[in-house]
Order: C-alpha cells, then structure tokens, then sequence
C-alpha cells in the first residue's frame, strides 16, 4: 500500500544556514555555525543523517555567511545518500526572504524549512504526514513545550490542533500555553505568493500570522529534546545531548556513549567517563580524566595529568601536562600551557595561546591568535 508520505513527490527540506551567530563570536569569526562540531560532526551533519533517515531526498542550504565552508563540505550530498543544493543569498534575508530565493529548487509539493541551529528529536516523518492529513494546511509549525515561556512567543491552539493566535513574550501567568515555536516547519508552496523576491522578511511574523487568520496554520507538538543554540551554553547543552542521543549508530565505539578513533592513541591509564567523542590522531598521555561530555577533535594532544569535563575541543589543540578545563570551548588550534584552568564557560578563540599557570573563568573570551599570560576571573574579552 503507498502510504500518504510516499505518494508524494520527491521530500525536500531547506536549512537556514545563512546567520552570521553572533552571539557565538569568536568561534563564528572563522567557521559559520552549521560547521561547529557536535560530538565530532557538524552541526548541520546531525540535521541531514536525521533527514535523511526520515525519508527527505533533497536538502537545500539557505545560506548566505562563510557559504563556501559549508558548500565545501557538504558538496552534493552523495555521502549521504541525498541530493544537497544551496541557494546563496547576496545579502541576508531573514527567515523567510531565503524560502522565496530557493523557490526554483523546490516543486509544488510541501516541504520543510528548519531553523539550521535547533537540534530535536522531531520525528519529520510523522510531522510531514500530520500535515499532509489536513487537507486545508498551509503550514505546520513543530511546537514544543517549555518551562518558561516568556522567553520566547507561546501559541493559542484549538482543539484541532489549528494555530488561531501567537503571543510574543508574555508576560507570566498570561500565556495562552507553554507551547513554543520550535523553529521547524512544513509549507506549502502557496507560501511563495506572501514573500517578496530578494527582500529582507521575517516567515514568523509577516506570514505566520496571515495564515492563522485564515485558520489554515496548524501546530505539530512534539517533546523530549529541543534546543536552540544560540549562546555558549547552549553549545555546551547540544553537544550533550548528540553525545547521549544522536551519535548511536554512526560512529564506531567501545560502549554506548564512548566514541574514540581507532587512530586515537590513549597512555594507560587514562579515566573515561561517558559520554564522549575523540577524533583521529588524538594523543592522550596517563593519568588524565575526560569527560563527562566532552567532544575532542581531530589531532587534538593532551599531556599527562589533565582533567576535561563538560566542553568541547575542537582540532589541532595542543594542551600541556597538569591543565584542567571545564564548562569551556576551545577553538582550534590553540595551545595551553602546563597548569593552565579554564572554566566557567570560558571561549577561547582559534589560535590562541594560553601560558603556563594561567587561571580564566566566568565567561571570559579570547579572540583568535591572542596570547594570555597572565590569569583573568571577571567576565572579559580580550580582543
Ligand atoms: P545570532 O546572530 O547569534 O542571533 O545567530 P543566528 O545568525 O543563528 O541568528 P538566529 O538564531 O536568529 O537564526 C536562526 C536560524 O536562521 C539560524 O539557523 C540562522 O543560520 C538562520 N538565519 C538567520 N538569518 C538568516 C539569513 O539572513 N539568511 C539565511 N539563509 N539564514 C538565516
């Protein structure tokens, strides 16, 4: 029997891959978004081994920020069994001018627009056949629930899951219900008719809201894992979350959550705690501790007695004997010293380099190819 999903034409989904992260500066000075690594892989890798595993055939980059990096990497979507193209913005369109300059590479069927930044355990095959179901829809906008949603905007449903009304930050106690915008979406291609060619237009609040009035916008609720990463802490969170939950079947690992490189070279004895990701060529020399959570990139070396929790280190980064990091991103190629401890969500920026005995905490940032000799413990930039 053909199921509603495969009697449509090819499924296609467009990323939103063009914002400029600034709220991840530096990291976003030398690699844009899409490409920071998450337990070792792309962010925007995640995102198309989950598509893809959902029956999505051609995946289209809206992109516009350091485009080749991402356009390099991905190429045309062969590794992944899966065609990628990419539509190129000359400036930033927003969340919705990037839908209308991709509209030649989609056909007149629905398909999805997701937020390149949001890691979620939606079930895009679900989500796409709720849609298809309601005959009338225009759109589907993947809702989740939050604590908290003053925050963000929370939505009025009805009983038939249509979106009747969107309430922008409201105030507590007055939202009409914990549910957010998750930042994924399935259209339909009369969406092409509300956004203007080659205009700055935001998808949320110029023709979201046209399609509630005419009760034709609906609200697909899902739970369990969502994120938006937009700040370093969540970096830190979303990487968590793919090392317990979305690294399963695709890396080559020793228990569950312990996903080391064959070509990872660890002195005995060295403590483990799950769950992490070690990239090739990684020298690991006795007595250090890593994890919980952390993700370490390629040819990454790390000297006797060291102890990493709960951060992220991307390749190339040489950390001498005695160094602890915690809670902290550090940027490729950078090199820290002997007893160097860096915590507290510190960013240190590609490049740099961090002298023996150097203490950095609460938030303190570097900029690329900086050098630090001296201890910092306020909130700082050095630029
Ligand atoms: P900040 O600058 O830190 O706010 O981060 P951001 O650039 O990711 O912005 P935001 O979180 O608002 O963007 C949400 C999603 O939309 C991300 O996946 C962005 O890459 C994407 N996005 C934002 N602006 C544009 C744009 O002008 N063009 C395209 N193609 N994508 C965009």
């Amino acid at each position: 029997m053909v199921t509603e999903l495969e009697a449509n034409r090819l499924i296609s989904a467009l990323i939103l891959a063009g914002g400029f992260g600034t709220r991840l500066r530096p990291l976003t000075c030398t690699r844009p978004k899409p490409l920071f690594p998450l337990g070792n892989k792309p962010l925007s890798e995640i995102i198309i081994e989950r598509l893809a595993n959902s029956g999505v055939e051609r995946v289209i980059f809206a992109i516009n920020y350091q485009a080749e990096l991402i356009m390099q990497y991905f190429g045309t979507g062969d590794k992944w069994g899966i065609d990628i193209k990419y539509a190129k913005e000359k400036r930033p369109l927003g969340t919705g001018g990037p839908i209308k300059n991709a509209q030649h590479l989609l056909n007149d069927s629905p398909f999805f627009v997701l937020n390149g930044d949001v890691i979620s355990s939606i079930d895009f095959k679900d989500m796409l056949n709720f849609h298809i179901q309601r005959k009338d829809a225009l759109g589907t906008i993947a809702l989740h629930p939050v604590e908290d949603p003053s925050r963000y905007g929370a939505v009025e449903l009805d009983h038939a899951h249509r979106i009747l009304r969107f309430v922008e930050k409201p105030a507590p106690g007055e939202e009409p219900s914990n549910l957010i915008n998750a930042g994924a979406y399935v259209l339909d291609p009369e969406v092409f008719e509300h956004i203007p060619e080659n205009t700055p237009f935001s998808i949320e609040r110029e023709v979201f809201p046209i399609f509630a009035d005419q009760m034709k916008l609906y609200g697909y609720k899902f739970d369990d894992i969502w994120l938006d990463m937009g700040k370093p802490a969540d970096y830190l969170q979303a990487n968590k979350y793919v090392l317990d939950h979305f690294l399963k079947k695709t890396h080559s690992s020793s228990n569950k959550k312990v996903f080391i490189s064959h070509s990872s070279e660890i002195e005995e004895p060295v403590h483990i705690n799950s769950s992490i990701a070690i990239g090739d060529n990684v020298k690991i020399a006795r007595d250090t501790h890593i994890g919980p959570y952390v993700c370490i990139g390629d040819d990454v070396t790390i000297g006797q007695g060291c102890r990493i929790e709960n951060s992220i280190i991307f390749p190339d980064v040489q950390i001498d004997s005695f160094s602890s990091i915690n809670e902290c991103i550090v940027g490729e190629a950078a090199t820290l010293g002997r007893w160097v401890k860096i915590e507290g969500l510190t960013i240190i920026g590609d490049y740099c380099t961090i002298k023996d005995n150097v203490t950095l905490t609460s938030g303190v940032t570097i900029c690329p190819w900086k050098t630090v000799s001296e201890s910092i413990i306020t909130p700082t930039t050095i630029m």
